[in-house]
């Protein structure tokens, strides 16, 4: 069976780490507070000379130096971000000059919070009917610069940050590879996380808006839900489960998910603490993390998570 398989995994942080007692120097909140909400300890904010293309392409060269793959050797470079260095050209054009890869397809993903999951879907999807041997999936981010400082209840959430995979195309006898995805969008609730600003309406940047409560809601139902899509797609339950690598929104999302699904903690991959909601990059960041620290190994059963504004949701299910 031709299967798109993880060959290797990379991420890339900002220089400055942000604590939480540093964030209540500049508006009113406490760490107190931050912590008991959302389990939110740092973030990482981009220097400006860190941009969602340059994070992206360190994260890259990490997962390419893991696969042991050259920048040439990629036929498909998939970005997923809401915070392009530029409104065109695509953030994955610009990672791919930086890398030095050569003539191949490279585009972005928009889906927010959601975007790796979409952005892997659609390189499994091409990779499976032979549109490239080896691609690049990346999520990037740099929330930092349409977050709006003053605004506490949205400020304090979300960090910078990348996160990258390599996916190759493989003719495989057992079950590794990616085994099935589920996406799905409701844009009905498009105003409940959004940003305020774009190039054809203000003809600005804008900045992140939300309405907290109801985004919690809306994503522990849609979660739980997605991942008991995708076990039934392959006809495995929570049990065979060896790690979930949830989006990292909050803490309080990631338990009640999981616990709806009766996934016990120890399974749960959880990197919020240290780097806040990175949006796309926020999944395969802690894929990355679990990888290098040795808990996801050759043969692992995980499943990949996320949701974000659009609403839009998705899941994944790999064997390592
Ligand atoms: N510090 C101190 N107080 C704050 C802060 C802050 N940073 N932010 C808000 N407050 C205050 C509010 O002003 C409010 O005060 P009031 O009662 O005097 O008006 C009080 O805290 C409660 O505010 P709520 O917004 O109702 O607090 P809630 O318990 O809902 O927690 C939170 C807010 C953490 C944002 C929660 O709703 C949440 O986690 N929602 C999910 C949002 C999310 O994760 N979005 C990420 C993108 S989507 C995704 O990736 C899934």
């Amino acid at each position: 069976t031709l299967r798109a398989v993880l060959a290797g995994t990379g991420s890339a942080l900002p220089r400055t780490r942000v604590s939480n007692a540093e964030l209540a120097e500049r508006v009113d909140t406490s760490d107190e507070w931050i912590v008991e909400r959302t389990g939110i300890r740092f973030r990482h904010v981009a220097e400006p000379d860190e941009t969602t293309a340059t994070l992206g392409a360190a994260a890259a060269r990490e997962a390419l130096a893991a696969a042991g793959l050259e920048p040439s050797d990629i036929g498909l470079i998939i970005l997923a971000t809401a915070t392009p260095d530029n409104t065109f050209p695509a953030s994955a054009t610009k990672v791919q000059a930086l890398l030095g890869a050569p003539d191949c397809i490279a585009f972005d993903v928009a889906a927010v919070c959601s975007g790796f999951l979409y952005a892997l879907s659609v390189a499994d999807s091409m990779l499976r009917t032979g549109a490239a041997k080896h691609a690049l999936v990346i999520g990037s981010e740099t929330f930092s610069r349409i977050l709006d400082w003053e605004d506490r209840a949205t400020c304090v959430l979300f960090g910078d940050g990348a996160g990258a995979v390599v996916l190759s195309a493989e003719d495989v006898a057992d079950d590794r590879g990616i085994l099935a995805t589920r996406l799905h969008a409701e844009g009905q609730y498009c105003d409940m996380l959004y940003v305020d600003g774009g190039p054809s309406t203000t003809g600005t940047v804008g900045h992140v808006r939300m309405q907290g409560r109801e985004v919690f809601r809306h994503a522990v139902t849609n979660l739980a839900a997605v991942l008991g899509e995708v076990l039934a797609d392959v006809g495995l339950s929570a049990s065979d489960v060896d790690w979930v690598v949830p989006h990292q929104a909050n803490k309080r999302i990631i338990d009640a998910t999981a616990k709806k699904l009766g996934l016990p903690a120890e399974r749960v991959v959880l990197t919020v603490d240290q780097h806040a909601n990175t949006s796309a990059a926020s999944v395969p960041l802690a894929l990355d993390l679990a990888v290098r620290d040795g808990r996801i190994r050759r043969g692992d059963l995980v499943v990949l998570e996320a949701m974000g504004g659009g609403f839009t949701w998705g899941a994944a299910i790999l064997r390592i």
